[in-house]
């Protein structure tokens, strides 16, 4: 069965651009069939991308890109920083390339991949991601273990999801790993979080030794 998060799609490809404004500026993007929201931005990535905090010097995991629009966004925002998108599905991942180039964004680099597993000795200020749901409890619940590796003590992770497809039970699962995620935004029937690593004690008591 072809879905979105095939390594790859089944559907015939059919590139088109779409636009749209984000953070104050109309973006055009490159997307195909195939593709997540391939026809146009989806309401829950808009809400993600209207609410994460990005600080120029960042440096931030796209997992799970499509093709582009948080990780690129993100990038136009940490522009002393850099950006990993990272994705399974290879269409996905050639877009998310072709629209860095398109776009001028050279603080970015693409990677295909299961999870976490292309960036996986990295360290990251922020990880954001609009997660594969249809996926299924079971990789939602390894890709949480596995941003919470990859990002460092302190650093903050921004994820969404519809209120009726279980954003509410998705907060709950990071909550068992991260502690407390709070909600940053909601609109359109989306509910949009932040939760930070905790501060690692006995890291922070070894560096004042
Ligand atoms: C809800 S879509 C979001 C796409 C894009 N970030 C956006 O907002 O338009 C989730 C994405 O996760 C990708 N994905 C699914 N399972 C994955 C996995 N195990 N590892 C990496 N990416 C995965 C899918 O291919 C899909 O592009």
């Amino acid at each position: 069965m072809d879905h979105y998060f095939s390594r790859q799609p089944a559907a015939p490809s059919r590139p088109r651009q779409i636009q749209t404004r984000l953070r104050g500026k109309v973006w055009t993007f490159l997307t195909d069939r195939g593709v997540f929201a391939h026809a146009g931005i989806d309401p829950g990535t808009r809400l993600l991308v209207e609410s994460m905090r990005i600080e120029p010097s960042d440096h931030v995991l796209d997992l799970g890109c499509g093709y582009g629009p948080i990780g690129l966004v993100a990038a136009y925002l940490a522009g002393e920083g850099h950006v990993a998108l990272v994705d399974v599905n290879e269409r996905a991942v050639n877009l998310a390339a072709q629209n860095a180039r398109r776009l001028g964004l050279h603080n970015v680099e693409v990677l295909q991949g299961d999870g976490t597993q292309p960036v996986a000795d990295w360290s990251f200020d922020v990880v954001v991601t609009n997660p594969p749901i249809r996926a299924g409890k079971a990789t939602l619940r390894r890709l949480i273990r596995e941003v919470h590796t990859v990002l460092r003590p302190g650093g903050r992770f921004y994820f969404v999801a519809r209120t009726a497809q279980g954003a509410r039970t998705l907060a709950k699962d990071v909550e068992a790993v991260f502690g407390p995620a709070r909600e940053v935004a909601q609109a359109d029937g989306y509910r949009a979080y932040e939760a930070i690593r905790k501060e690692d004690p006995a890291g922070v008591r070894a560096s004042r030794v």
